[in-house]
């Protein structure tokens, strides 16, 4: 069985393989040691544009190294909440959420911050045609599981006509690390760029 960060990367591939025709840009809002910028990286393989946010100057700086020691020298980096994310038009984002592994544990993402950018994201891509919004939360740990509550009760109210949320999780281990995704209700005919989110 797939762990569950491996899950985020399955679910990017196939968002991949059913988009490729198309120009991709691809968004980690939280880069991190930078292995899920360079998965992004890798799966579009220097013909679409990656994006990274982190507020950590050193995740910032071990995600460049990653991409440059793999060849990858085309990628756009911010040292910025993902609270500000300037890019306009761009079909996926990825948010793994925590803190940097073996860091400053109280350097965190909050569900205040993570909240605020899953709002600005979803009113700038509602409009696409097809998009994925893939958050990785992390409830075993006391900031974790605040910051999983409120997105998933976010996620949940999601009007269910524009939205598709899922919810990816080991049945068993409730405490264990999870994902939602939201992606587009193709169903629905209804311009997007009217839908307010509050
Ligand atoms: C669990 S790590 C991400 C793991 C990473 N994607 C990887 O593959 O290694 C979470 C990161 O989120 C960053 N972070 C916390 N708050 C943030 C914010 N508001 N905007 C962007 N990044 C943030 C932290 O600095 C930390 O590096």
């Amino acid at each position: 069985m797939f762990k569950i960060v491996e899950f985020s990367h399955f679910l990017i591939t196939e968002f991949y393989q059913k988009n490729k025709e198309k120009y991709l840009t691809f968004i980690d809002a939280t880069c991190g040691k930078g292995n899920d910028t360079l998965f992004l990286a890798e799966t579009l393989n220097h013909n679409g544009t990656v994006v990274a946010y982190d507020i950590q100057e050193e995740a910032i700086d071990i995600t460049k190294r990653l991409l440059l020691k793999n060849h990858f020298k085309n990628c756009i980096f911010h040292l910025s909440s993902h609270e500000k994310i300037l890019e306009e038009n761009f079909d996926l984002i990825i948010y793994n959420l925590g803190y940097l592994p073996g860091s400053d544990k109280t350097i965190t993402t909050t569900a205040n911050s993570t909240l605020n950018s899953i709002k600005l994201v979803l009113s700038k891509i509602s409009n696409k045609e097809d998009y994925l919004i893939i958050i990785v939360l992390y409830p075993g740990h006391e900031n974790g599981l605040i910051e999983s509550q409120i997105i998933d009760d976010f996620c949940y109210h999601l009007p269910s006509n524009f939205y598709l949320v899922s919810k990816y999780q080991n049945y068993n281990r409730l405490n264990a690390p999870y994902i939602i995704t939201i992606s587009k209700n193709k169903k629905s005919l209804v311009n997007h760029s009217k839908l307010m989110i509050n």
